[in-house]
């Protein structure tokens, strides 16, 4: 017998819904982005993060289920996203799946959102060679997981401060682009020369795993104001702003890749996959099938809407969960960190 779950995804500025059959077929993913909301403040407000989810959440779930043409009572659990994220973000996505679950007696599942990411490999290769490691970029986290099997991942690596999403945000308002920064950074660049201007890679040569971004923003706001931020913001013209935004891009997608490449030889992955809102980018995706340290390796691209925040993710792993019978109860609570291992997530 087929299994339906539903899943549900507000840890953010996505509100998202979606169906998904046998863990895998995902028959509808509605996704509701806040950009419009945020963007006259660069970056996410979480009071009005959390009231716009409240708007949204019913009808986008009533539109999911009408999507994919399924009755709640059809259903065989409800997956919602209960961290990391805005604490006041997750408790909406979290009151409705409730709601839900007491209203139809269906269990409960909780998904931690980065868990969800790293398991969207599967969802797209479910024989998926082990171990595989999976780097996660989004705007709030920047981390490498190992992957040993479905529902089992560790994090061997992580941001220091900011996360790479975080970066390109930065680096987009410091030069002028719109919001959010990645896509915007993206398009800027076309036909910029990524070689113009040196940007720092930090940490690049360190044997850990571990990220740091808050350096390379940093260093694009000297390299227009000087090192003691002395000058006035420059105006630049349109070769400028190209070549600044390929640079920068340039610097954060070598170092990504760097540290996946270093991840893969430190733990002889024979898989590697990416997700988050960055792993949409299309530099960092060629990068990534050209290294020649992964080689050899198979390097899954999740289609574009499973890698940035979506509700299919939450259903795809709490499909899993639901299966190894890891229900919540109805006083599960909202966290605003992330656990290292799926495990613990549970
Ligand atoms: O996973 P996501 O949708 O939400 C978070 O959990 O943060 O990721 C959003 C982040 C933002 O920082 C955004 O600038 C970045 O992903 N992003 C991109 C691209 N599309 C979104 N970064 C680089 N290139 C893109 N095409
Ligand atoms: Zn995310």
């Amino acid at each position: 017998m087929s299994s339906l779950v539903l899943g549900i995804e507000s840890s953010c500025d996505e509100t998202a819904a979606a169906v998904v059959r046998d863990g895998r077929e995902v028959l509808c993913n509605v996704v509701h982005s806040q950009n419009e909301l945020h963007k006259r403040w660069r970056g996410v407000v979480p009071e009005v993060a959390s009231r716009s989810h409240t708007s949204r959440i019913l009808p986008i779930v009533a539109q999911a289920l009408e999507q994919a043409q399924v009755r709640p009572g059809q259903l065989a659990a409800v997956a919602v996203t209960h961290r990391p994220g805005l604490i006041g973000c997750l408790l909406v996505g979290m009151a409705a799946a409730k709601s839900l679950s007491w209203l139809h007696g269906l269990p409960l599942v909780a998904v931690d959102h980065i868990q969800a990411h790293v398991h969207v490999a599967f969802m797209v290769e479910p024989a998926l060679p082990l171990p595989a490691v999976n780097l996660v970029a989004s705007g709030g986290h920047t981390a490498l997981y190992l992957v040993h099997e479905p529902g089992r991942a560790e994090r061997i690596g992580t941001t220091r401060d900011d996360a790479a999403g975080e970066a390109l945000d930065k680096a987009a308002a410091i030069l002028g682009l719109g919001y959010p920064g990645g896509p915007a950074i993206e398009a800027a660049a076309q036909g910029g020369d990524p070689r113009a201007v040196r940007f720092p890679l930090p940490l690049r040569h360190a044997e850990h795993l571990d990220f740091s971004f808050s350096g390379v923003k940093t260093a694009l706001l000297y390299h227009l104001r000087g090192n003691a931020l002395e000058r006035p913001m420059p105006a630049l013209d349109a070769a400028q702003v190209r070549d600044l935004a390929a640079s920068y891009q340039h610097a954060v997608v070598t170092t990504l890749v760097g540290k996946l490449a270093r991840a893969v030889r430190a733990v002889g992955a024979r898989a590697v996959a990416i997700g988050g809102g960055v792993a949409r980018n299309q530099l960092l995706r060629r990068r990534i099938a050209e290294e020649p340290a992964l080689r050899g390796v198979r390097v899954v691209f999740p289609p574009l809407d499973l890698c940035s925040d979506n509700g299919a993710m939450v259903a795809g792993l709490g499909t899993l969960l639901l299966a190894q019978g890891k229900v919540a109860d109805l006083d599960l609570a909202a966290a605003a960190t992330a656990r290292r291992t799926a495990q613990e997530a549970s």
